[in-house]
């Protein structure tokens, strides 16, 4: 994975860091500068795949194409201003015990060597997002279901119909189930961000229930599968830099630092989508209006004209730079949410004797340049 990471950043930098990928049938940008024009110029480079594509797309049901993350200011801004409330940071401190708890519960009784992934990585997100949300710890199978349903099928580039029934299925009883909480939350609101959003602002301004349920899919699908591939990737760093894993331990401290240095190294999200809104112009390259532009976080992340010795992982650098979080109108809203839990995971490791741990099958298989799945076993530290 360090290999692929390094390599895909290369090749992407090389030249003036713009080219057509004929395969994908898309534009890929990757210098730094150049992917903040990208993600900072919404007026051009639009984040609202069903108006602007000039191409069919293909997964047009899709939840998270109707989401916050796929349309454009000025609807973007109104919407982001009443989720928002949710992810105050208030609100996500009230998270933090039920964090601690979690990991707390997850790490207790394993003897010897821990699954990474099966323990923290799957779990944590999704409970966090599910007390979040207030839903049933009953229900939570469901939640991890569906999101790989949809993403599987969704975030890549595949047909096939096993997949496309699944995708169709979840999506379904996705819609269903949440049509039900926004009911049972109208009659008897709670102390959660569903009812929060079902109330209308003081100006009279409220979500749409689609808009709503969008929402809550795009929660579940953007925190959980990006905040599990952090934690791996922490671990990953760590086991890989025995030094770095022994000075966290001496300084538990670093650990957020350190955390910022996996984002960019390794960050969760390669890359995100943006369609040209007219004729654009980047880098000297002349792009028609609905072309597909892919702005490439993991190579911006390693520009050298903006970071020193880019290849090396240094915990303690404090890459304030990086984009693993996105720019612009459309920055990650739960960004201190999964810092808060990767850093509390990561913490809990750190101490935990005995046993080495472990992570099983990596999936990279949604990456924006398409390779497939990666299995890697891997084990780490026993002391
Ligand atoms: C947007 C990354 C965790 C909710 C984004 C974007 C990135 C990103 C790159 C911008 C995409 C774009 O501009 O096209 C990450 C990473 C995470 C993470 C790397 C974990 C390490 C979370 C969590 C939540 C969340 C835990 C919520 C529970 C969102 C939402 C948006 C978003 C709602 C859309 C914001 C908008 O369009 O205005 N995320 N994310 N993310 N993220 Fe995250």
């Amino acid at each position: 994975i360090f290999d692929w990471h390094r390599e895909t950043a290369r090749e992407g930098l090389a030249g003036d860091g713009v080219r057509f990928l004929e395969g994908p049938g898309a534009w890929a940008v990757h210098g730094h500068a150049e992917v903040q024009q990208v993600l900072t110029d919404h007026q051009v480079f639009s984040s609202d795949e069903l108006r602007y594509s000039a191409r069919p797309v293909p997964h047009r049901d899709n939840p998270v194409l109707g989401s916050l993350a796929a349309i454009d200011p000025p609807r973007h801004h109104l919407l982001r201003k009443l989720v928002s409330r949710a992810f105050t940071p208030r609100a996500t401190q009230t998270l933090l015990p039920s964090i601690t708890d979690t990991v707390r519960a997850q790490l207790a009784g394993v003897d010897g060597e821990l699954d990474v992934i099966g323990r923290l990585g799957h779990p944590l997100p999704v409970r966090t997002i599910s007390a979040l949300l207030g839903v049933e710890p009953v229900r939570q199978p469901d939640f991890v279901r569906w999101t790989e349903a949809i993403t599987s099928f969704a975030g890549s580039f595949t047909q096939d119909p096993a997949r496309r029934a699944a995708f169709r299925t979840a999506r379904a009883e996705l819609s269903a189930y949440f049509r039900e909480v926004f009911a049972d939350r109208r009659d008897r609101p709670r102390d959660d961000i569903i009812s929060v959003l079902l109330a209308a602002e003081p100006d009279g301004s409220r979500l749409t229930d689609d808009e709503l349920l969008n929402f809550c899919a795009l929660l579940l699908i953007n925190g959980h599968e990006t905040t599990r591939t952090l934690l791996v990737n922490t671990v990953l760093c760590l086991t890989a830099h025995p030094d770095a894993l022994a000075e966290l331990r001496a300084n538990p401290d670093l650990v957020p630092t350190a955390i910022e240095e996996v984002l960019r190294f390794l960050p969760p999200i390669g890359g995100t989508d943006r369609f040209t809104t007219g004729p654009a112009g980047i880098a000297g390259h002349a792009i028609d209006p609905g072309q597909r532009v892919i702005a490439m976080i993991l190579a911006a992340n390693r520009d050298p004209r903006v970071f020193a010795d880019p290849d090396r992982f240094r915990p303690d650098r404090a890459p304030g730079e990086h984009l693993s979080f996105g720019r612009g109108v459309h920055f990650c809203l739960g960004a201190h949410l999964a810092r808060h839990q990767v850093a509390i995971a990561v913490r809990a490791l750190l101490h935990r004797r005995p046993g080495p741990w472990s992570v099983g099958r990596i999936d990279t298989a949604r990456t924006p340049v398409g390779i497939d799945v990666l299995d890697l076993a891997l084990t780490g530290p026993d002391d």
